[in-house]
């Protein structure tokens, strides 16, 4: 169990944890359930507070400390030294990023195999001046005495430094051996686990009851539908709509692909009243309102013809489920991402979410365990609203084909290149610009199409792809003269923040 007091690299903890195969969850450091046997370990994570600060979190720790191991990380340590007889000072030198560890303990379990001046990442500015009394120092660095302490009597920990961060050079050493030897966890959550785990209680809970799902062409609402169909088969009905904003190609080709997953799968073209919706609409926030008001009525319509249906499933994933519940409470709304809320109260549906646990990397390592095809799973990520949001300004049917082909020629060139894979995210935006060209002797006048591609590992943040020049060149090229209607092509180099990766 970790409990999370906001800081940036609580997800990381949790992937780091789980990479060694051990299950966890997250939970803001004042509303968890009471843990049980099933509890193997606590975590407690940074926070952007001083336990200095007046507002600083406070958690509850009685039915824990003591009771199951106990790992402070950066605030979680200062706070287990501070509220049991320490003391937390501003310090003189803060501390951010790289440092070594120039004393270990290397008797101590947790610091089993790990040599002296191990890289460490610290970012704090606040010290432990001294510890509780029943306390010893097992690490320190040059500038900080208390880098890591252990309790005498109990399996309490804290560390100064993060180990979850890819700077600490053994920080995956360090977590192996706080969940091997220290919590006793047998690591043993796999992919194949949670397969078979997963499919079993999906069995329990779902019976002989039917379910719908909605399916985008994505990796979460595809992997959780060939979950679901493992578990009830022909129970499972899935409806895949067509909003007239998808990639060139994409209904009928990504139909067909399910169909070949064996999946019970019903295409919906209801383009017509997508696009007809979206005439005169120029607002981003509006389109997207728009189009998810019109799938929530396409989807309720096609739903309302089967017979029986008792559950909605649902792609949610990890993130989702832990964003909605932050410590610092919801954050501001930049863009209005989740097209589709208020749909199973609508139809008065129970929710089954079988990946509302995993983060996106352990989706897709689910889909390999369940063979699902690469294509699926290496599929970038598309935003529910489709070109809608990147044709910038009013929508028509005849600039949603000229984007089409652009963005298939620039998507064809990265596979080609072999860059598809090294990239997150990319596509073509429409401008709403026309500017001047020369082709032949004639003077255009036409449209701009930038390109975007981005580097990310969860699309909080993102860095602008650096493409070679050459693929650009040519992409741009091939772009201007085979598309009529685009005499410009020019490539996005912002990264998020402060930019997005959608320009809508
Ligand atoms: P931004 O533009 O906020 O995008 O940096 C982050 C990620 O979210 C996707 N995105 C959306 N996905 N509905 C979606 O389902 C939306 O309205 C939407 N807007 C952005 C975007 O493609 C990127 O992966």
């Amino acid at each position: 169990m970790i409990l999370d007091f906001g800081s940036q690299y609580t997800q990381l903890i949790a992937r780091k944890v789980r990479e060694h195969n051990v299950y966890c969850e997250i939970y803001p450091y004042n509303h968890y359930p009471q843990p049980d046997e099933t509890v193997k370990g606590v975590i407690l994570s940074g926070s952007p507070f001083s336990v200095r600060d007046e507002n600083a979190p406070i958690p509850d720790l009685s039915s824990i400390k003591g009771k199951f191991p106990l790992l402070g990380i950066c605030y979680g340590a200062q706070y287990l030294s501070h509220y049991y007889g320490g003391e937390v000072m501003q310090s003189d030198s803060r501390e951010y990023g790289r440092a070594r560890l120039s004393y270990i303990n290397q008797e101590h379990p947790l610091f089993k195999n790990l040599e002296i001046n191990t890289q460490v990442w610290m970012s704090h500015g606040d010290t432990i001046n001294a510890l509780p009394e029943n306390c010893d120092i097992i690490a320190s660095t040059e500038d900080v005495e208390v880098g890591a302490y252990a309790l005498a009597d109990e399996p309490t920990f804290g560390l100064q430094f993060h180990p979850e961060v890819y700077h600490t050079t053994d920080g995956k050493t360090i977590l192996f051996n706080f969940l091997s030897e220290i919590c006793g966890c047998s690591m043993d959550w796999t992919p194949e686990t949670f397969v078979d785990s997963t499919v079993r209680e999906l069995k329990e809970k779902l019976g002989n009851d039917r379910v719908v799902m909605g399916l985008s062409g994505g990796v979460d609402s595809t992997v959780a539908s060939i979950l679901l169909h493992r578990a009830i088969g022909s129970n499972l009905t899935c409806i895949f709509v067509d909003n007239g904003l998808l990639r060139k190609n994409e209904f009928s080709t990504v139909l067909e692909s399910y169909k070949e997953l064996g999946l019970n799968v019903i295409g919906v073209d209801a383009s017509d009243k997508f696009i007809t919706d979206l005439k005169g609409v120029t607002d981003p926030e509006e389109k997207r309102k728009s189009i998810g008001k019109n799938f929530i009525e396409v989807f309720e319509a096609e739903a309302g013809k089967l017979e029986g249906v008792k559950w909605l499933g649902q792609g949610t994933i990890y993130p989702d489920v832990i964003e909605s519940v932050s410590v610092n409470g919801p954050s501001v709304t930049i863009k209005s991402h989740h097209n589709v809320g208020g749909l199973p109260e609508k139809m008065h549906l129970k929710v089954v979410e079988p990946l509302r646990l995993l983060f996106k990397d352990e989706v897709r390592r689910v889909g390999k365990a369940l063979d699902i095809d690469s294509s699926f799973l290496k599929r970038h990520p598309f935003p529910g609203p489709g070109l809608g949001i990147r044709i910038l300004g009013e929508i028509s049917r005849e600039k949603i084909r000229l984007l089409q082909e652009a963005d298939d020629i620039y998507i064809q060139a990265l596979h080609r290149h072999g860059l598809y894979d090294t990239i997150w995210q990319a596509g073509a935006i429409l401008l709403p610009v026309q500017s001047v060209g020369v082709m032949g002797d004639e003077r255009t006048y036409e449209y701009v199409v930038a390109l975007r591609a981005v580097t990310s590992t969860d699309g909080m943040t993102a860095d602008w792809g650096h493409l070679p020049h050459e693929v650009l060149s040519k992409v741009s090229n091939d772009i201007i003269n085979k598309v009529r209607g685009i005499n410009r092509v020019v490539y996005d180099i912002s990264s998020k923040p402060p930019a997005t990766i959608e320009w809508e």
